[in-house]
């Protein structure tokens, strides 16, 4: 336990009771790595524990019985029986023009994206249409327990503006950048340098820091872009430091021959975006399954980030991550859905998902190291750790309640379970949706389940 979170020295008496809120629960976050520190050092869990907000920031976090006795008896008090509350969930890539297409069958990457994808993206240019399923997209995601998302829009600046809008009004930590793609796709789906370029800094200048929101330049992959337009993605970071860079690589073999295909003057698919200056701390690429050693210590070496997203990966027939072999070269990792192509919403069944892709390979998913991976892994690959991903005094206070009781079998297979690493499996494992109760960010609710 780290007596730092748990006791805080706040002196209670200069404070307003009124500005404070207690939630009461078993209590579990990430406090390291587990393929960095000693597992019992990665995690806090208070069986009986409360967590304390003061408007929307993290007060304090430990057992309940340590703790009150510091409070008045005036605090509110939120007391969940059988729960287990978790910071929010972050994805670290999903796409909102898709969640019309979520489970279309039968193709694999390239062919799935023009079956399904770019008709559903095309409809994103209609404000109406985009601020519609901007809404049902973050309902969903916080039904999911998730407040923290990396989100590709459409080519329509449109997408974006509904988007963020949307976020805002819902006081969400999000990331999103509109589309850039002025080649290999439809005519009335493409943009151009140019337009790209203007709509892009448009974007930024609008949303980029406002409310709690980021914007990231977000060439869908090197298949869509000239490398006049990939250039232009290298000016936009250079001139906006502070704005992330989100794309796709390597997460299909004919995708990867048809880069090789499209730039025979670049070493690989990694260096076609390393040359336009697109590879750097806050790049964040989705896949990497069919990296090279190479590739793997290149982004090592700049500090970017890998987004993992087993139900995409397996859905679209992809192929299997080799996450040792990221974290071997100290690549940041974070979870993903990727949504449409991924199937689920819920990052509890996106681990159950990516414990499967590493048995497949011989590899045992550790509970907290998947906790790690959908929460404080996410937020540092997202480079957001100073603000969210754990209950670190003074961060965000998006939080989950998860409920373990929230089908008969969850019931009978928890009730049965002693160690929290058990109980967390079981979540990860028979656990979605269902199981989320209550989804908070900065201390105000934001989603509860029916019933509860
Ligand atoms: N590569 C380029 N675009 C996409 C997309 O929309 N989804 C996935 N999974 N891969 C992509
Ligand atoms: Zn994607």
């Amino acid at each position: 336990m780290a007596a730092d979170m748990s006791c805080s020295s706040y002196n209670n008496s200069n404070r307003s009771q009124s500005d404070l809120k207690a939630y009461r629960a078993s209590i579990i976050h990430s406090i390291g790595d587990p393929s960095e520190v000693e597992k019992g050092a990665s995690y806090d869990y208070f069986p009986d524990g409360l967590l304390i907000v003061e408007r929307g920031k993290i007060r304090a976090v430990g057992h309940a019985n340590d703790l009150l006795p510091s409070y008045e008896q005036t605090l509110e008090i939120i007391h969940y029986e059988e729960a287990l509350i978790t910071p929010g969930f972050v994805d670290t890539h999903i796409h909102y023009p898709q969640l019309e297409i979520v489970g279309s069958h039968g193709e694999q990457l390239l062919e799935w994206l023009e079956k399904y994808v770019f008709l559903a993206e095309g409809r994103f240019d209609e404000s109406g249409h985009a601020e519609d399923v901007a809404r049902r997209f973050l309902a969903e995601l916080l039904r999911n327990g998730t407040t923290t998302a990396l989100v590709f829009g459409s080519v329509h600046k449109e997408s974006v503006d509904a988007f963020f809008q949307v976020a805002a009004e819902l006081g969400l930590r999000m990331i999103a950048g509109k589309v850039l793609m002025d080649s290999n796709a439809p005519d009335w789906l493409r943009d151009t340098v140019e337009s790209g370029y203007k709509d892009s800094l448009e974007l930024i200048q609008r949303w980029h820091g406002k409310h709690r929101l980021s914007y990231a330049v977000t060439p869908r992959f090197a298949i869509t872009c000239s490398r006049e337009q990939l250039k232009s993605a290298g000016r936009l970071l250079t001139e906006h430091p502070g704005v992330y860079l989100h794309t796709h690589l390597s997460e299909n073999k004919a995708e990867i021959e048809s880069v090789a295909h499209l730039f025979p003057e670049r070493t690989g698919y990694l260096d076609v975006y390393a040359h336009y200056g697109l590879v750097g701390p806050r790049s964040i690429f989705a896949h990497g399954i069919h990296l090279t050693e190479h590739e793997c210590a290149h982004l090592g070496h700049a500090g970017a980030a890998v987004a993992f997203c087993p139900s995409s990966n397996l859905f679209l027939g992809s192929g299997l991550l080799d996450l040792a072999r990221l974290e071997k070269h100290k690549v940041h990792v974070g979870l993903a859905t990727d949504i449409g192509a991924g199937t689920s919403f819920s990052l509890l069944h996106t681990c159950n998902e990516a414990y499967k892709v590493l048995q497949l390979q011989g590899h045992k998913l550790d509970p907290f190291k998947a906790l790690y991976l959908a929460t404080l892994g996410g937020a540092r690959a997202l480079r957001l750790d100073d603000k969210i991903g754990n209950f670190s005094i003074g961060k965000e206070a998006d939080f989950a309640v998860l409920d373990y009781k929230a089908t008969p079998l969850l019931d009978y297979r928890i009730g049965g379970a002693n160690k929290i690493e058990e109980k967390l499996f079981v979540l990860m494992m028979l656990g979605d949706d269902r199981c989320v109760k209550e989804t908070f960010a900065e201390g105000r609710s934001v989603y509860r389940r029916a019933g509860s």
